[in-house]
């Protein structure tokens, strides 16, 4: 199988909700939710795309033809390339009723095994979604990070027990998930906002790295770092939680400014290439997720397809820090980049 085999075939598994595009922009899906699209009006997704757009790479190959080195560290992980597929809570409600989210997690988790990465996974309000992700996490060396959907602590807490004998690496909340309605109405368990001290308090349960999923400004970011936060993902939720957010390429500056060093930056949203990674790790974030095309791989071609788009963003980031006069990640700097 090749890339464009995988697309191909998704359009014919995924539903009608995506259009699997060529590239995955947020324009044909626009506002559809359930579905893969972003909150009404709709442009949150291709306002994250287009803002990596803008931001251009500078070519120096005046340097050293030594070979290229993609494997970076993060909070003790050791990664082959910095990227984590990003969190996906239900399929069957977004895309066809039958599909079975605990199944891409499982080809995920495998895909993500076989490539040195990690992959992290929703909060499904079906309990058995945790129990197989469990179970994955065993047979794929762990590489799996569950990110909870902001319930009530109460209910976060009996989550991560759920998880005593086979700990994750890493344990993370999502806070921008407060607005789901779903989430709202999940018999007393559902989605809301939290303050620092309920931050506080899910850090010290997880005993693991902690990692905050939803940070948008510099204040927000400042106030995980407070709450204990030994990373956050800068993530507007792929434009899902609410429209006419910045783009997340263009809030990444100020929460470097504020927080690096203090803790690990991550990001997501509209990352679409190897290039839009150096992008990010130029502009000073340590690793990117992925969500919508690893989905979009899972449907054309579980596991395999999965490894297909992998790969393909690895060697995007090799070539780029080829052109760019970076040998390794930490080689990686905004004056590689002119944004
Ligand atoms: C169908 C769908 C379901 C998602 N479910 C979750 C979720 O359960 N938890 C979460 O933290 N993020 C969830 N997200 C957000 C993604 O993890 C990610 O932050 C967002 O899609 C931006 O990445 P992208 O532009 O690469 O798609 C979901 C996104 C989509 C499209």
């Amino acid at each position: 199988m090749n890339y464009q085999e995988v697309l191909e075939n998704a359009r014919k598994n995924i539903g009608p909700n995506c259009k699997v595009c060529p590239v995955c922009n947020g324009l044909a899906c626009k506002n559809t939710m359930p579905g893969p699209g972003s909150k009404a009006p709709g442009n949150g997704a291709n306002d994250n795309y287009n803002a990596w757009k803008k931001i251009k790479l500078n070519v120096d190959t005046f340097v050293e033809n030594s070979p290229i080195d993609t494997s970076t560290e993060l909070l003790g992980l050791k990664l082959s390339f910095p990227l984590i597929t990003a969190p996906i809570g239900s399929i069957a409600m977004q895309f066809n009723p039958t599909d079975d989210v605990a199944d891409f997690n499982e080809k995920c988790m495998a895909a993500c095994e076989s490539r040195g990465i990690f992959h992290a996974y929703g909060n499904g309000r079906d309990q058995r979604v945790w129990d197989r992700a469990i179970e994955s996490g065993k047979a794929h060396s762990n590489c799996g990070i569950p990110v909870f959907n902001p319930g009530t602590n109460e209910h976060i807490m009996e989550l991560m027990d759920l998880f005593k004998d086979s700990m994750p690496k890493a344990m993370s909340v999502v806070v921008d998930s407060a607005g789901l309605p779903h989430l709202k109405s999940f018999n007393g368990k559902g989605g809301g906002t939290k303050t620092i001290e309920d931050l506080k308090e899910l850090k010290a349960h997880a005993k693991e790295p902690f990692i905050v999923k939803g940070i948008m400004s510099a204040r927000t970011a400042l106030k995980a770092v407070e709450a204990g936060a030994d990373a956050i993902i800068v993530s507007n939720h792929g434009g899902r939680v609410l429209s006419d957010t910045p783009a997340t390429a263009e809030v990444l500056p100020e929460i470097v400014a504020a927080v690096k060093g203090r803790s690990k930056i991550l990001i997501d949203g509209g990352i679409r290439s190897g290039l839009d990674v150096f992008k990010a790790l130029a502009m000073g974030a340590d690793a990117c997720l992925i969500c919508r095309p690893v989905l979009i791989s899972y449907y054309g071609g579980g596991q395999e397809g999965i490894e297909i788009y992998l790969d393909k963003i690895k060697s995007e980031l090799e070539d780029t820090m080829y052109m760019c006069g970076a040998r390794k990640i930490a080689d990686i700097d905004e004056t590689m980049i002119r944004v």
